[in-house]
């Protein structure tokens, strides 16, 4: 399907001249209307087969005036001029074949048929091929209600009118159409005739047959007093289109016979499956459709209110205004960890048993797992304040997915999922959005192919994965090629399905979260320095995971109140795991005041409150053993250097580039235009800090781009803090992906954050 843009062409301008409305029913007549209200033509005319609708329709003053004989009005038209043929699908040939040799030049005609491939029939019938005046189309709009008197004049505004053209439909006539419907308020897309009567057999003449159905069996039942004296809401909602127009849907059943069968048989399939789950009591049946059918019924109201499922940056654009000075006081919790929260869904996944998830990271990137998974069979309850009930389906119980498994702006999901997709017997394509779709991926094809598996990248190795099913693993010991945590977790997690022993040896020690959590679900991993090795082919068991609140979320509040005055936070159940306090680490090295509360260990990972003051900075050589340790935090790093006292250098780093963006170069970027001496290197960064003991602004105002990056997006709004004027920040949608609530637990702490 593709969108017709609004510009005019051809002869075609301004208003549409007259409109003839051929059968002046709901959809007829709220087209009379809204042209109308818009001015948008010069004059209507109905026609219909009785004098008495002529009369209503007139008096109504839905039409100018009104024929019974299209032929009688027909003399009088001239180019410019629609006629828009609103009749039961079946009813169509005859309105053509008075068209036949009477039409004037010129005069563009269209109809509101829900079936195309019949109307082009009828063209065919009538013409020997379609002409090119004709321009087919199908408004997706109506009501279970029919006549003249239904009709009304904002029946179309903020809905889709799909047209059909033909090869030879000629473009000026098409784009009078496409004027006249985009005159009412409606949205114009195109569509192939065959694309159009499949996917309409589907979205509408499949529900028109049930509803038919169903209120016709209780009909017939003898309890059906009963029946419809207690059928409240559900059987209202669900049954409502069981009051359209018989004749009209007669004939669309009987025009789009073929696609509404295949519908009706697919189905009609399912519904066995779901009468043998219930038959058998099969929950689990019962709540994979369930949750599914939910998920994407959910999916498809906000897709209604006109907003994305995952609001991407290309579906929502979003702006930050960080207003300068304030500080950050409180206790705060940040969202769950993002690492764990992904491998939570995996291993959940591929468990024996269920496994009961809590302080799961509802961001869009964990989210892109989770639905990955479903979309593979597995039933998934939740996620309801953080809570996630995972049915594990065992190490082989996934299945195909229906089509490309989209995972949004996650590596991780993109490069975990790789491996265990590696061990699948069926194939799977793994495609994400524009960041992602520019991030190198053959540090785990690579990989993967020694041990085997058969993985298509696009160019250059980036985005899509195909990953080939069915293809026996085998073991590898793999030296990685830079300390990557994703990298090394793939090829454990294509491990498990491979013969014999996998080792992974990185060069630095990375996030251990695979390995702690495959301990966890009683899965036998050794470790050994900087070596971790498992044995394929064993079976993970169900267990609870509590998911600790996240360092790299928690980094951007440890920033915060170490650089602005009067500040003093408490980060609630924090995650430090010593794979991932390097920004600790880093930080009190620049001298931040952070004091480390009630640590303690929960469910196998370290967790501590952390409490951090304001305290004057200082610049430092960032050590180069602490880089994979903060790999995600360097943004929020570097605002800190901005207002420490001297230079900071960090080398080391140059993995930085291959971020959800350039974080080097956006940063350094975004730094100089706030005015700060950011020097970036091929390695790292090197920053003139500028933090002076009189606590003045570090930072003029300005417009910096985040380039859709979550984690520079957040670090600029932190800066604020220490700035003259407001920061504006570009393409801040993607905070959604980690830390959806940011600027509601920011301003709560003491930013002045405004969200547009
Ligand atoms: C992650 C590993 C890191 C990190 C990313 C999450 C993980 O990536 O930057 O945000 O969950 O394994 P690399 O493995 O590319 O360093």
């Amino acid at each position: 399907m593709s969108a017709m843009d609004g510009a005019a062409g051809g002869e075609v301008s301004g208003q549409i001249g007259r409109l003839v409305v051929v059968g002046i029913g709901l959809i007829g007549g709220s087209l009379a209307l809204g042209l109308k209200a818009a001015s948008g033509c010069r004059e209507i005319i109905g026609v219909a087969r009785r004098q008495q609708t002529c009369d209503q329709a007139v008096g109504l003053g839905v039409v100018d005036r009104a024929v019974t004989d299209i032929a009688q009005v027909l003399p009088e038209l001239e180019a410019g001029d629609v006629i828009f043929v609103a009749v039961p699908t079946l009813t169509v040939e005859a309105v053509f074949t008075q068209l036949k040799d009477n039409l004037p030049a010129g005069v563009t005609v269209t109809d509101g048929a829900s079936v195309k491939g019949s109307v082009v029939a009828a063209a065919q019938n009538v013409w020997g091929e379609a002409p090119e005046f004709l321009v087919p189309g199908h408004p997706i709009a109506g009501s279970e209600q029919s006549g003249v008197t239904a009709a009304r004049d904002d029946l179309y505004i903020a809905h889709r009118i799909i047209l059909t053209p033909l090869e030879n439909t000629a473009p000026a006539h098409i784009q009078r159409i496409q004027r006249m419907w985009q005159a009412v308020g409606a949205e114009v897309l195109s569509m192939p005739v065959v694309e159009h009567d499949e996917v309409l057999a589907a979205t509408s003449h499949l529900p028109h047959v049930i509803a038919f159905g169903l209120v016709d069996t209780l009909a017939h039942d003898a309890e059906n007093e009963n029946i419809f004296r207690y059928a409240a809401g559900g059987f209202r909602d669900f049954t409502r289109i069981a009051s359209s127009d018989p004749v009209m849907w007669r004939d669309i059943m009987l025009a789009n016979r073929d696609a509404i069968l295949k519908s009706i048989d697919l189905y009609t399939s399912n519904l066995g499956s779901l009468r043998s789950a219930i038959a058998s009591g099969d929950s689990e049946h019962l709540m994979g459709v369930f949750t599914r059918a939910k998920a994407a019924r959910d999916h498809f109201t906000k897709m209604l209110a006109k907003k994305a499922y995952t609001e991407t940056m290309e579906a929502k654009e979003v702006t930050f205004i960080a207003q300068p000075g304030g500080a950050v006081n409180g206790d705060l919790r940040v969202p769950g960890d993002k690492s764990m929260s992904h491998r939570s869904i995996m291993l959940g996944s591929l468990a024996d048993g269920v496994t009961e998830v809590e302080g799961f990271l509802e961001g869009e990137d964990a989210l892109a797992t989770l639905q990955s998974f479903r979309d593979m069979g597995v039933v998934i309850e939740g996620p309801v304040n953080g809570r996630v009930t995972i049915h594990g389906v065992g190490m082989h119980g996934l299945q195909a997915p229906p089509g490309p498994l989209y995972v949004g702006n996650s590596g991780t999901s993109m490069r975990l999922l790789a491996g265990l997709l590696a061990g699948q017997q069926f194939d799977t394509v793994l495609t994400g959005d524009e960041s992602l779709s520019k991030r190198p991926m053959n540090r785990v094809a690579n990989p993967l192919r020694e041990m085997g598996a058969v993985v298509e990248t696009g160019e250059e190795g980036r985005p899509p994965l195909k990953i080939r099913g069915g293809n026996a693993l085998k073991a590898i010991d793999y030296t990685l090629l830079m300390a990557s945590a994703q990298v090394k977790s793939c090829v454990l997690l294509a491990g498990l399905y491979a013969d014999g022993e996998t080792s992974t040896t990185e060069p630095a020690p990375t996030r251990d979260h695979t390995e702690r959590m495959l301990s966890g679900f009683g899965y036998d991993v050794r470790r050994d320095g900087p070596r971790a090795s498992l044995q394929g082919g064993g079976k993970l068991a169900a267990c609870h995971i509590d998911v600790p609140a996240d360092i790299s979320s928690a980094t951007f509040f440890m920033v915060a109140a170490s650089i602005a005055p009067g500040s003093d936070v408490l980060l609630q159940h924090v995650g430090i795991n010593p794979t991932r306090d390097g920004a600790i680490n880093i930080l009190r090295a620049m001298g931040a005041d952070i004091t480390l509360q009630n640590t303690r260990e929960v469910g196998g990972e370290p967790v501590a409150d952390i409490r951090v003051r304001y305290a004057p900075l200082k610049g430092i050589k960032i050590p180069e053993d602490q880089v994979p340790l903060a790999i995600d935090e360097f943004p929020a790093i570097f605002v800190a250097a901005s207002c420490a006292e001297g230079e900071t250098v960090l080398t080391g780093a140059e993995e930085l580039r291959v971020k959800e963006s350039d974080r080097i170069q956006a940063m350094a970027d975004g730094l100089k235009i706030l005015g700060v001496d950011a020097e970036p290197t091929p390695d790292g960064i090197v920053i003139q800090g500028k933090g002076a003991s009189d606590q003045s602004a570090v930072f003029g105002g300005g417009e910096v781009d985040s380039l859709g990056d979550h984690r520079i997006a957040m670090s600029f709004a932190v800066a604020a803090l220490r700035a003259g004027a407001d920061i504006r920040i570009k393409h801040c949608a993607n905070v959604a992906t980690s830390f959806p609530n940011f600027a509601e637990l920011a301003r709560g702490a003491g930013m002045n954050l405004e969200v547009c």
